[in-house]
This record gives structure tokens, sequence and C-alpha cells, in this order.
């Protein structure tokens, strides 16, 4: 099974980029940038990263995004990503990215697209990855910020898929994103969402009416509510799922307490991925390697999460088959 896993082509569907920045780099742009860190060492910083909750770990990964400065950084942090995807065999990616943790420290918006970009360029001709963008807005943040970040991503429609809601799931629904939302949507973007993370099903029933969305991000919580797991499973609504993640973040408290084989075995188009892999221990392998460790799974299981992964993803047909 482990080499099965290893070697299985993945397509990873839920991955911040900012979530991905490991320590070691922390460190290197933290000097490069002149910039204080809260660690003494890599190791301080690896110590440190002890969650209780979804806010616990927002407020370390905000600081550690600080470090991010220029354009050559946002290209490091992104090549970075890339290399582990080839270790992975993951072929194709689909990168969020939170422009707000960026411009309102005062990094432009074209640095951190410019950076990115060309290192997803070069992915794509060096490693032959593909890869797709989509921007999140900060569900913490109004509104009208996220009105603002939309209206800067209208030049880059070319760059960016679609647009998702992150960041604090708790006293921020999708409700409060609806209008943005229909704009967006009206401009030819998809739309996806973290929800059903630590909040309640009736996020995820709401970002499927509201706002529309592709895929549900995490929507693990949806086993608060039977009817809508049965829906889910109906519509074939896809789930970005993150088991490391949802440990690590204490939304359940073992891997085998875990939902995401229960809703396979119930039908649903359920997905692996890694969220935050430098703060949870664990890349796409590690995340299938877990699952595989804590449930009594077939190959033709660990085969679907990839195969529903290739479904759910925003290429066009033809480069889904070439996948396949
Ligand atoms: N931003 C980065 N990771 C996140 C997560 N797991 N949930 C919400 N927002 C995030
Ligand atoms: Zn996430």
């Amino acid at each position: 099974m482990e080499s099965f896993i290893r070697t299985l082509p993945k397509v990873e569907l839920h991955v911040h980029i900012e979530g991905t920045l490991e320590p070691e780099l922390m460190f290197q742009l933290a000097q490069r940038n002149q910039i204080a860190l809260p660690y003494d060492s890599v190791e301080a910083a690896r110590k440190a990263y002890q969650f209780t909750d979804l806010q616990s770990f927002l407020d370390v990964y905000y600081l550690g995004a600080q470090v991010l400065q220029t354009e050559q950084d946002f290209y490091d942090l992104t090549w970075a990503y890339l290399l582990r995807c080839q270790q992975d065999h993951v072929m194709h990616t689909e990168i969020f990215f939170d422009p707000q943790t960026h411009t309102q420290r005062g990094v432009a918006f074209q640095t951190v697209m410019a950076g990115i970009i060309r290192a997803l360029a070069d992915g794509e001709q060096k490693l032959e990855i593909s890869s797709r963008l989509i921007l999140c807005f900060l569900r913490h943040l109004s509104e009208e910020a996220a009105f603002e970040t939309l209206a800067q991503a209208m030049s880059y429609q070319e760059y960016i898929v679609g647009v998702g809601l992150d960041s604090s799931e708790k006293g921020h629904p999708p409700e409060k994103f609806r209008r943005v939302f229909e704009q967006a949507l009206h401009a030819g973007f998809l739309t996806v969402a973290h929800a059903g993370e630590e909040g309640p099903a009736s996020n995820i029933r709401d970002a499927i009416s509201m706002l529309r969305v592709s895929r549900i991000d995490h929507g693990v919580q949806c086993s608060q509510d039977p009817e809508l797991v049965q829906e889910l499973a109906d519509i074939q609504m896809p789930l970005t799922v993150c088991p490391l993640s949802n440990i690590k973040l204490r939304v359940f408290e073992r891997m085998a307490d875990h939902n995401l084989v229960d809703l396979l075995r119930h039908g649903l188009c359920v997905t692996i991925n890694s969220d935050d892999p430098a703060y949870f221990g664990g890349y796409m392998t590690d995340n299938f390697l877990a699952v595989a460790h804590a449930f009594a799974v077939t190959k033709e299981e660990m085969a679907a999460f990839s195969a529903h992964a290739i479904r759910a993803s925003f290429l066009p047909d033809e480069e889904k088959a070439k996948l396949q």
C-alpha cells in the first residue's frame, strides 16, 4: 500500500501557498528582508506549531506570511512547493493565495501575482506540473475589502480561475460575501468556499445556494446533517478534505475518528489535500499515508480519492482525460 500511495498520480485542490512556507525558508526570507521573527530558530518555530483550533493556527500563519515581501519571495515560496509536488507525484495543483494578507501590509497585488505566476509557468515547463490559481477573500475582513480585492483581480482573469473564501469561519458566514461572489460569478470566475471546517453544516448549504460554489473546501461538518450528506452525494459536490489539517486543528481528535472514509463509502466526491503542509506536518503523500494507516482502505479506495480530484478540478475535459 505504501509504495502504491507514493507513486499514485495525485491532484491537489486545496493548498494555501502561504501555508507551504517552511520554517527554513521563513528564516531565509526574514534575513533577506530584515524582518524580526518571534522564534529563535527553525526548530523553535516548528515546536511552536501547536494549535488548539483554527484561530490559534491563523494567528501564527499570518505572522509567518509577513516575511513575504518581494516578487522573488513569492517565486521562491511557490517554486519550493512545486518541487514538493514533484516528489509526491502531484501532476496538477489548484493553489489558493490570500492577497489581502499582503496588500494590507503594503505589498502590491502585482508583486504577489508576478512571483506566483512566474513560478507556476516554470513548474509547467520544467516539471510538467499543471496548475490553476484561486484567489481567496479573508472572511474576517469586510465585504468592502473583498470588493476592492475583486476589482484588483479583474486584470488578472487570464491567471485566476476562481475565487474562494478562507480564514475564520465562525462568525463570518457565507451570506456576508453573497454580493461579492455574485459579482465574481458575473465576471466569469468559478467559486469555492471553506465551509463546515469548524463552522456549522448550514455554512455548507449556504455556500452552495448563496455563493454557487463548484466545490466545498473541507465540508466535514456535513455529518451533523444526514440529509445534507445525501444531497452532497446526489449532486456529487466535491469536498476538498484535509486530513492532517483536521487533526492538527482538532476538528477530529484522532485520524481514526475522521469521517472522510465514511463519506467516500456513502458515495460523496471526497478528495484528499494538504491545506497548509508546512504547518500541519505533511504534503499530499503524507496525507494519503495517514488515511491509509488509520483505516482499512483498499487501493481502489485510495485511487478513488485521486480520480475524484481529477473530476473536481477546474481543468478542461481534454486535460482531465490526460491525467486519467
Ligand atoms: N487559511 C489557511 N488555511 C486555512 C484553513 N484551514 N481554514 C481557513 N482558512 C485558512
Ligand atoms: Zn484551507
